[in-house]
This record gives structure tokens, sequence and C-alpha cells, in this order.
């Protein structure tokens, strides 16, 4: 492939000082795979023997979007609970009495191989269309060892077809089965067993769980920790997203990668975070779906210095959307976000959520992974909003992908 200079661009660098990082009428040189220098284009380095050219006629150019929290492959929908919970049902009742998760639960496993890839690649599809280059997709609805590694096989996949990155988390403590029904501790002991066989495959990259009053106690959580630590595996997790469960100090005291939702977080819980660099994972649509009223505490948040990322959180239950730009707009009219914390919080701290150091800015040595977009200002990526997508190219690791 050799050297390809990206010329006349906007560049919105989230590096250095200046707001947005931006660069006015900036360069990319692109070496294969990896940005190899970025800057204004009247500073280009002299003399390089350049392979090819493309003029980006003006066009704003962002990091490729980091999607850190979805759970993208699944069978079935969940538009039938919707309407329940319009009619005064809550999502907690919903799961009690067997619906919610459960539900989603016997769809994928109903579901053949090829209809859960082909629907999940749609998905994945329309994500990507938003400037999204790397995906971490979460098993969970599964819950028994076979489905939950035909989930991560699935996910995988989609990495191998598709171009961009697939981070896979297993959530097998996403929700009790009901084989397990009134045993919550023999399913975790079981869990305990799968995590080695499923990484012995290599279908994990983090353990992830759903702490709280449907999901999984504390020390049920902690049993998981413990056998992602036996086997080096980090962890996330589902923490303070219906009540205050201690989740986040839990996550923290197991070096978490993320800590996810937060709406019921304490201040312990943001301490504990801060202490163990735990990134604050905000998700906007699962609040707005379920008319949650209780805000994550991001004052607090951004006073102790815990890293805010940002995600679509797709999921048929209680966030069905696939739009990441959607998920910037709502970041700042739902949890008063500002844009540029939005757009830090889809890429570079998206991407310490995945353990990723090497995307989400625009700078030397990161990969080239980047979105070009039709606007002027990057306030404009969370200021629309529904429809009208400005996305124009799309870059992955220096080779644009084909639309
Ligand atoms: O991130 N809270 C747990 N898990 C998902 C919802 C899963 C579902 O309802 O299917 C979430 O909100
Ligand atoms: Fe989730």
């Amino acid at each position: 492939m050799g050297l390809t200079l990206w010329r006349n661009a906007g560049l919105v660098t989230l590096d250095g000082s200046a707001p947005w990082g931006l660069i006015g009428r900036g360069a990319l040189l692109v070496d294969d795979a990896a940005l190899q220098w970025v800057g204004p284009e009247a500073d280009l380095p002299r003399g390089l023997s350049i392979d090819g050219e493309v003029d980006l006629g003006g066009r704003l150019v962002t990091p490729g979007l980091v999607d850190c929290h979805t759970h993208l492959v699944y069978g079935g929908d969940r538009a039938r609970e919707f309407e329940l919970r319009l009619q005064g049902a809550t999502y907690e009742e919903i799961a009690r009495a067997g619906g919610g998760i459960r539900s989603t639960v016997a769809s994928t496993r109903a579901a053949s191989g090829e209809e859960l890839f082909e629907a999940a690649r749609r998905r994945a599809l329309a994500l990507m269309a938003e400037g999204v280059t790397t995906l971490e997709i979460k098993s969970g609805y599964g819950l028994a060892l076979e489905h939950e590694a035909r989930m991560l096989r699935t996910a995988r996949r989609l990495g191998r077809e598709l171009s961009l990155t697939v981070r896979a988390t297993c959530l097998a403590a996403h929700a009790l089965p009901p084989e397990f029904d009134g045993r919550a501790d023999d399913y975790i002991d079981a869990v305990c067993t799968w995590l080695p066989v499923l990484q012995a495959e290599g279908l994990v990259d983090a353990v992830d769980a759903f702490c709280d009053r449907i999901g999984f106690t504390p020390s049920q959580t902690r049993r998981v920790f413990e056998a992602a630590r036996a086997l080096g595996l980090p962890v996330k997790l589902h923490a303070e997203q219906l009540s205050d469960q201690g989740g986040a100090q839990l996550a923290a005291q197991y070096g978490a990668l993320s800590c996810d939702h937060l709406e019921y977080l304490n201040d312990d819980g943001v301490a504990a975070m801060a202490r163990a660099g735990a990134v604050a994972v905000l998700l906007p649509g699962a609040f707005y779906f379920l008319r949650e009223t209780r805000l994550p505490p991001v004052e607090r948040l951004r006073a102790a210095g815990v890293p805010i990322a940002v995600a679509t959180d797709h999921n048929p239950g209680s966030s069905p959307t696939l739009s990441p730009l959607l998920m910037l707009n709502m970041a700042c009219t739902l949890f008063r976000l500002t844009p540029e914390e939005t757009l830090r919080g889809m890429t570079v701290t998206a991407a310490r959520a995945l353990g990723l150091v090497d995307r989400g800015r625009l700078v030397a040595g990161q990969r080239a992974d980047f979105a070009v977009w039709d606007l002027e200002h990057p306030c404009e990526l969370a200021y629309r909003f529904g429809g009208g997508n400005p996305c124009r190219r799309v870059i992955v690791a220096g080779t644009q992908r084909k639309s």
C-alpha cells in the first residue's frame, strides 16, 4: 500500500491543548495501517515519496468511532415489551415475570447460527455507516456454555468478515437462565467453569456481569471476577443501573476497565473508580428508553477525574438504537456532557474502556482508523439528531471501507 497522503481536511485530532485538537487545513500521512504524520498541510515534511494522494475537499476528519458497549448478537426483538412498559409495567417487573432478557435468551437459542450472524451483521453495518471502526460485543443471551460460545463466535466472525475491529466480552453472568431457577449460586459456579473453556477457544477479550437486583449479587459478581482474574482477563461491570449495589467499588477492586450505566453510583463508587482508573461508560440510550429519571453523577465523575465514555448499549430490551451519533446528542441533552466530551467519550476514552491505547486520536503512531464527515465543525456531530448521516468515508487500518 505504501505511503498515502490525505490532505485538505479539518482534523479533529483530540490531541494537544486546542479545543478538539483542531487543525484547520490539515493532512494525514498514512503508512500502511498506521498514521505516520499528522499536522497542518503547510508543515508537511519535504521530499516524501508518496504513493497515493486524496483531497478531502475541506471536510472534517475524526478518529473512527469506538462503540465500547453493545449486545449486538441476539435473536428476536422486544417491541411487545416496549408496549407493555408504556402501559405501566416496569423493566424490572417484566424481567421478574420471565420476560426481558430471558425472552431474548429463548429467541437467541432458537435462532440458527446463520440467522444470528446475518442479523448481527446488518446491525453492525448500521453502526459502521455512522463511523464506527471498533465495536465491543457482549454475549449474555445464551446463558449456557454452547450458546454463549455461539454468540462469541458470531462476534469473532463479524470481526473477520467486516472492516472493523471487534472486541468480544463474555457476559454469561447477565441473567439467570430458566434451568437454574432458584439456584443462582450454582449458575455462577457453572459460569466460572465456562470461562476457561471460552478463553481457550480465543473467544474472550474481557468479562462482564450484571450486578443488580434482577442480575447477580456483589458476592456472585466477585466470584466471576475471581475466575476472570485467575485467567488474566480484564473485567468490566453493568453497575448501578437500576439500584446502588456497590458494584463500582467491587469492580474497582479488580482493576475494572470500565463500569457502565452508573445512574445510581454513589460517592464511594466515584472515588473507587477514580483510584482504579476505571472508565465510566454512560449509556444515554438505555436511560432514555427505560424512561429513567435518575441521572448519572456526571459532575462528580468530572470532579474526581474519572474518564467518561459514551456508547450505544445496543440491545433489544433497553436500547434498541443503531445510531452512535444520536447517542452523542443524547449524552449532551440528557446528561449535560459537552459536545467535545461526547466525541472523546466515543473515541479515545471508549478505546480505553476496551483496554486499547492504539486508537481514538489522530496522532502519529496510532492506527489509521478515521472517518470523514460532511460537516463544518465537530460540534455538529452532537448537534444533529435523527437521520441525514453526514459520514462520507471511513478508513480502517489505512484502507477505505467499501460502502
Ligand atoms: O445494558 N442491564 C442489563 N443489560 C442490558 C439490557 C439487556 C436487555 O434488556 O436485554 C443493558 O441495559
Ligand atoms: Fe448493556
